[in-house]
């Protein structure tokens, strides 16, 4: 089953007289479970596509189907909800709130949206096990660790159960072992949650976690790579630097 559809999706910003086209129709079709990694050089779309189909940004063309809607076919306010029941999104620069503690950061999505947080005890529990911050829970942003406060922005993403987590470069502003436990922590998110990913990211230790790889260029998906099940990171790792090596 499809979580989500984008079709031939567009996004020109106008810059001066000229006219940038970011993203240049892109289709992609996100199944159940799937863990998808989006590469490509700096400027060739992927944050464009990942607000897009997060809905942090309004395309010039083109369909998102998510959770069996058709997002432009809803009122503003029908899409909202939508979005924020169905996707959680994690950010380079983890953007959580500063006066609020971990455990309040995580609790916030179902907050905004009106829910009893009472009836998400255990599932609060169970991601900050997960995200291995029991005893940090009371510690504010500024008090914790980038590798840290990324776990809790991970933890705060999955609260809600959502059907699809969009990560953009999440562990562009760790350092690399740091990036690699965050890293390792989403690979489980995927494996056993089943929960569907689609990630951006430079790294190809990184893009090797995932099922299917997209390389956009120019604001177009220029090749994809499917991994076999139960292919050894490493070896996907040497499929993706070869890939990125012959620029094709
Ligand atoms: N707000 C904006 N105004 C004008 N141009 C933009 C804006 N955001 C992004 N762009 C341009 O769109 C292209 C794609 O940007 P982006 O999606 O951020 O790329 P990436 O995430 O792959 O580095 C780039 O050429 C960028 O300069
Ligand atoms: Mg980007």
């Amino acid at each position: 089953m499809s979580v989500l559809t984008a079709r031939n999706l567009r996004r020109v910003y106008d810059v001066g007289k000229h006219q940038v086209r970011a993203l240049d129709g892109v289709s992609l079709d996100v199944e159940e479970g799937e863990f998808i990694a989006v590469m490509g050089p700096s400027g060739s779309g992927k944050s464009t596509l990942l607000h897009l189909l997060g809905g942090l940004d309004q395309p010039s063309g083109g369909e998102i189907e998510l959770a069996g809607e058709m997002v432009s076919l809803l009122s503003d306010h029908d899409a909202t909800l939508l979005r924020r029941r169905n996707i959680g999104f994690v950010f380079q620069f983890y953007n959580l709130l500063p006066t609020l503690s971990a455990q309040e950061n995580i609790l916030l999505p179902l907050i905004i949206d009106g829910k009893k947080t009472k009836a998400y005890e255990e599932k609060l529990e169970d991601l900050l096990v997960r995200v291995g911050l029991t005893n940090r829970r009371n510690h504010r942003p500024s008090e914790l660790s980038g590798g840290e406060q990324q776990r809790v922005s991970l933890a705060r993403a999955l609260i809600t159960e959502p059907k699809l987590l969009l990560a953009d470069e999440p562990t562009g502003n760790l350092d690399s072992k740091t990036g690699k436990q965050v890293m390792e922590l989403l690979a489980e998110c995927a494996k056993d949650l089943h929960q569907t990913i689609v990630m951006v990211t430079h790294d190809p230790k990184a893009a090797a976690h995932a099922d299917r790889l997209i390389f956009l260029q120019d604001g177009k998906i220029q090749k994809e790579v499917s991994f076999l099940e139960g292919q050894s990171i490493s070896s996907k790792a040497r499929i993706i630097l070869d890939s990125l090596e012959s620029g094709e």
